[in-house]
């Protein structure tokens, strides 16, 4: 028999995927068996390492034991919105308001995950993922956000880390991904300090059913978007335009963080804990000398906001006055606070997406191409950047990146594949930024492209395709994209 390599393997796959799923749709007009069909196919591909790469190669080893993953959260893939006992959450509020999100999607349906994990955890195991960073969907579990577990939401996170185990997958679980329950919105969401204690016992019931069976828990993903774009720019769920609330929020968030590091800490046994900062690397856009202080200034809001109380129990001080000047944040900062949320980690999770240029005047400028999200200029030197600064200015925790990709605009051929170059090459530099840090001397452990598949990217909808999976969603079929191939010949070679 004819000797097929791995890359072949998971191409014959994507296509006969395809086409299996395409008959089965057009004779049964059923889409669940579509994507069954899609799963089982994939799942049978063979596993064996030390293929040769066939995109070029930089020839960059990883450290034995260096972990690739892919991640996802729960609005922006699950669906399934109302079933089990699951309650609104912002989001739901959110994306159903007109105008607030492209198209008027939502994420009702979204990628159909609840439905379809299984299928979708064969397809993680045919690519070679040894990390899968997910996210639980507090409304799920909690309903309304105040009382008793609801067990069925419960049980589907049971189900799915032990499905991710069943198939040598290491689960990795963040606890909040912006799905605040809509009945904690109303009584005042994150501007209410008795959120933070709401999002406590939430996470002591989580972590009381997973404990040990999650070997990493993150509390909270990004509380800086959350604050900027969730109160600032209103672009997101909750949606306000409020300078003065936004960062009586983040206080809050980052007491959040805090509490829930305590509350999980006596349930999670030799595991470990840590937030999800989305930093930015700050640079002057002249030489200036105006510039280079706004730059101090924007990296206090980008970063040192975040960084500082956790591992050194205090906010930057330049930062606190900027904003004493339009919120009354620091009233908001109760004595203790700052111990509670300085509790030590275990980890602390990079998300890196883009840098950030200031000008002398206090505004940004982009010095690099853009991806579709307008916000997004490639620049891989800045994941060495802020990895090196990282360890530089707050010690040597260790690192994981739950989160760097880009959009592109994928199109499924009529061959049934999806020739997503760009994500390859983008993966590829920011791989080798990741290597460069970890030849400095910074403790990476792990990397995890964003996304798994394509998902509900909030504001846009579905309209950005953000993942190594495409996914056909009016037939809910998943088809390994180029990149998607090729990022599996890097993990199996621990090389890029
Ligand atoms: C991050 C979010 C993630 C996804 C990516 C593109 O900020 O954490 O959910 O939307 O951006």
């Amino acid at each position: 028999m004819p000797v097929l390599t791995r890359r072949r393997l998971l191409e014959k796959a994507a296509v006969s995927a395809y086409s299996a799923a395409v008959t089965t749709a057009r004779t049964t007009g059923a889409a669940a068996a579509a994507a069954t069909a899609v799963g089982a196919t994939v799942a049978a591909c063979d596993d064996s390492p030390g293929q040769p790469i066939p995109e070029p190669t930089l020839g960059l080893s990883f450290p034995t034991g260096f972990v690739w993953g892919a991640a996802t959260s729960a609005y922006q893939i699950e669906g399934a919105a109302a079933e089990d006992g699951r309650t609104p959450s912002v989001w739901d509020t959110f994306s159903h308001t007109p105008g607030k999100v492209r198209n008027g999607d939502t994420g009702d349906v979204a990628a159909d995950h609840y439905h379809r994990f299984a299928a979708d955890l064969d397809l993680m195991k045919s690519i070679g993922l040894s990390s899968y960073r997910f996210s639980i969907a507090w409304p799920r579990v909690i309903r309304d956000g105040k009382g008793p577990v609801n067990q069925q939401g419960l049980d589907f996170y049971k189900r799915l880390v032990d499905g991710l185990h069943q198939r040598g997958i290491t689960p990795m679980a963040t606890l909040y991904h912006w799905d605040t329950p809509q009945a904690l919105q109303d009584a005042g969401g994150w501007e209410n300090r008795d959120t933070a204690y709401r999002f406590a016992e939430y996470a002591a019931a989580v972590t009381e059913a997973l404990g040990d069976s999650v070997p990493t828990w993150l509390t909270l993903n990004e509380p800086k978007t959350v604050v900027q774009n969730g109160y600032l720019n209103g672009g997101h769920a909750p949606g306000f335009r409020d300078p003065a609330k936004a960062y009586v929020v983040a206080h809050h968030l980052m007491l959040a963080h805090g509490l829930a590091v305590e509350a999980a800490r006596p349930h999670i046994g030799g595991s470990r804990i840590g937030p999800a900062l989305n930093l930015h690397p700050c640079y002057p856009a002249d030489e200036s000398a105006d510039a280079a202080e706004q730059t101090h200034l924007m990296d206090g809001f980008e970063n040192r906001l975040y960084l500082d109380p956790v591992f050194r129990g205090e906010y930057p001080r330049d930062t606190l006055e900027a904003i004493a000047a339009f919120s009354p944040m620091a009233q908001y900062i109760k004595d203790g606070d700052l111990k509670i949320i300085s509790a030590p980690v275990d980890v602390l999770a990079v998300q890196y997406y883009t840098p950030i240029y200031v000008t002398a005047g206090g505004g940004t400028v982009q010095k690099h191409p853009l991806t579709e999200a307008f916000w997004q200029q490639i620049y891989p030197r800045g994941l060495t950047d802020i990895l090196v600064r990282v360890k530089k200015d707050y010690g040597d925790v260790p690192l994981t990146i739950t989160e760097n990709g880009l959009p592109t605009p994928d199109q499924l051929g009529a061959d049934g594949k999806v020739d997503d170059a760009g994500r390859i090459a983008f993966l590829r530099d920011h791989f080798a930024a990741a290597h460069a840090a970890i030849a400095q001397g910074v403790r990476l452990e792990s990397y995890h492209v964003w996304s798994f598949m394509d998902n509900f990217e909030w504001q846009e909808g579905y309209e950005q395709r953000w993942g190594l999976i495409y996914v056909d969603y009016p037939t809910q079929r998943r088809i390994p994209k180029r990149s998607a191939l090729w990022y599996s010949d890097v993990i199996h070679a621990n090389k890029v």
